[in-house]
């Protein structure tokens, strides 16, 4: 049986999830959400995508069904350690930069992980942050957010599959990462002492206000820009900017950029990593 979405129910839920999330969801999506959507189609015991349309835009489940249908249209991809040369900026440029920048006794360097996934990202950078501040007497904290309520719970938990390991350097690996005492598990977990300087929350980027200090030292928001359109990227861009202190750092990830953004006050450094001048 052909199952799709009647046409008039994939344009309310284009209109729904772009108003909501940012994330673009043009006709040539269709195919990609009508895919992801019928896992909850089946979790539901609905038959059809119809059913599914049907539900949620005339027997009111829709409230009840919103947060699955976030979790349906975004993609989570991410790796620890992903875009490596961030890690050797963050390390050998950002973090030593900040160090040297003036700040209240007894404050952490501040990092955020703006569209966090299950947390590989916050805790790779937390790794480097470790690693360098070491010796040094000031010490850092990292947030990561993400809109999704599935994958913050996971980047909580803080417990990967082991090959998702093979990217973090082997110091790193031997310093940060638990491997299951079970052989059989194929787990690995974030050492304690790592999870507890970082936070995750929940959080939207298309709000209007982001809930948080206005005095990060570098914020990262890789890989989500891209699903958004230019308008909706310069709007979030101005909103991270405003939470970056002068001198700080913003890396994007390597499909994206500012062009047609009009931020004069950041300055690019090297293509995806831009400071915050003025
Ligand atoms: C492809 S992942 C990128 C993860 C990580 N930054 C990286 O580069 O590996 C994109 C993430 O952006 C999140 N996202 C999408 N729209 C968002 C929004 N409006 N506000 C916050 N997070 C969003 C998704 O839930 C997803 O976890």
């Amino acid at each position: 049986m052909d199952d799709r979405l009647i046409e008039s129910h994939f344009l309310k839920l284009a209109h729904l999830v772009e108003t909501h999330t940012g994330i673009r969801m043009p006709p040539s999506k269709r195919l990609m959400l009508e895919g992801r959507l019928r896992r909850r189609v089946r979790a539901l015991g609905l038959d059809t995508l119809t059913d599914y349309g049907k539900a949620i835009f005339h027997d009111g489940r829709l409230s009840e069904e919103f947060e699955h249908l976030v979790d349906c249209v975004t993609t989570n991809k991410t790796d620890f350690f992903r875009e490596p040369e961030h890690f050797v900026f963050l390390r050998d440029h950002a973090i030593p930069s900040a160090l040297r920048l003036k700040r209240p006794l007894d404050s952490p360097i501040k990092l955020w992980s703006a569209a966090a996934s299950i947390g590989a990202e916050a805790y790779s950078a937390a790794m480097v942050a470790a690693d360098v501040l070491g010796r040094s007497r000031v010490s850092f904290s990292v947030l990561g957010t993400d809109l999704s309520a599935q994958v913050i719970a996971d980047a909580r938990r803080a417990v990967y599959a082991l090959a998702m390991a093979d990217p973090i350097p082997p110091a790193y690996r031997e310093r940060f990462v638990m491997v299951a005492r079970d052989a059989r598990r194929l787990e690995v977990r974030i050492v304690p002492e790592l999870r507890r300087r970082v936070q995750f929350a929940q959080m939207n980027l298309m709000d209007e206000r982001y809930p948080f200090d206005t005095n990060f030292d570098i914020v990262f928001c890789r890989n989500v820009l891209i699903y958004f359109s230019k308008p909706v990227q310069a709007e979030v861009l101005s909103r991270l900017c405003g939470h970056l202190r002068v001198g700080g750092y913003l890396m994007l990830g390597h499909s994206e950029s500012l062009a047609g953004a009009g931020q004069r006050s950041l300055k690019q450094i090297i293509p995806t990593v831009f400071r915050r001048v003025t």
